[in-house]
């Protein structure tokens, strides 16, 4: 049987800059990577075309989580709806830690990954930074794909987001006992980068 690889979860709320960070930290070790957002937002998109969201997670596949339309403000708020709910969590549970076994290293990225999807993930960070330095990210990579949105509806998104994705029941948004705070409110993206590898690099027992 193949030795499974490390483990990296990397948490955080929405445009923290967890993506891009958990994407570079991939490719600096060579591990794979799950945007595991990407389920949520997939179902998400299901449900706003009438499909129930149990049957919608239980039958997702893999096809369906092609990032490039899955990035909407309103696939968004869809998918922190779903993901409220127990039984779209748990449907959608074996594929993530599936992943998160595989031999070559994985990093996993989302809301309850270093506490409810890898427990014993070797590395965790939780990404985060102001919500108004999140809203302008959004912003700025809402208004560059040509979305009409103002700055107040996405700093009110993020808010809403926010406060659904930290106080649902079931794997709320929070860091986990044991993650390292990353805020990059004040930090450039290389910045950011460059420090999450640092901490991976510190923490990862052996590489
Ligand atoms: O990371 P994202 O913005 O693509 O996530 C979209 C929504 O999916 C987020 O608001 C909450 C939900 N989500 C979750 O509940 N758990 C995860 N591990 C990832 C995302």
């Amino acid at each position: 049987m193949l030795e499974q690889g490390y483990t990296i979860a990397i948490d955080g709320p929405a445009a923290a800059g967890k993506g891009t960070i958990s994407k570079a930290v991939a490719t600096h070790f060579g591990f794979a990577h799950l945007d595991t957002g990407l389920l949520y937002r997939a179902v998400g998109r299901r449900v706003l075309q009438g499909e129930e969201a149990v049957s919608a997670a239980q039958s997702l596949t893999a096809d369906e989580l092609e990032p490039g339309d899955l990035r909407t403000a309103e696939i968004a708020q869809a998918a922190s709806k779903v993901a409220v709910i127990p039984e779209v969590r748990s449907a959608l549970l074996d594929f993530q830690r599936a992943f998160a076994r595989r031999a070559g290293g994985a990093v996993l990225d989302g809301r309850d990954i270093g506490t409810v999807i890898c427990p014993n993930a070797d590395v965790k960070l939780f990404v985060t930074a102001s919500p108004e330095v999140r809203a302008e990210r959004r912003y700025l990579e809402l208004a560059a794909k040509g979305t009409e949105i103002s700055r107040d509806q996405v700093l009110a998104d993020v808010k809403e987001r926010d406060a659904r994705d930290a106080e649902r029941s079931t794997a709320p948004m929070k860091p986990a006992d044991n993650a390292v705070l990353l805020d990059t409110s004040d930090l450039s993206i290389d910045a950011a980068l460059a420090r999450a590898i640092e901490i991976v690099e510190q923490n990862l027992p052996g590489a």
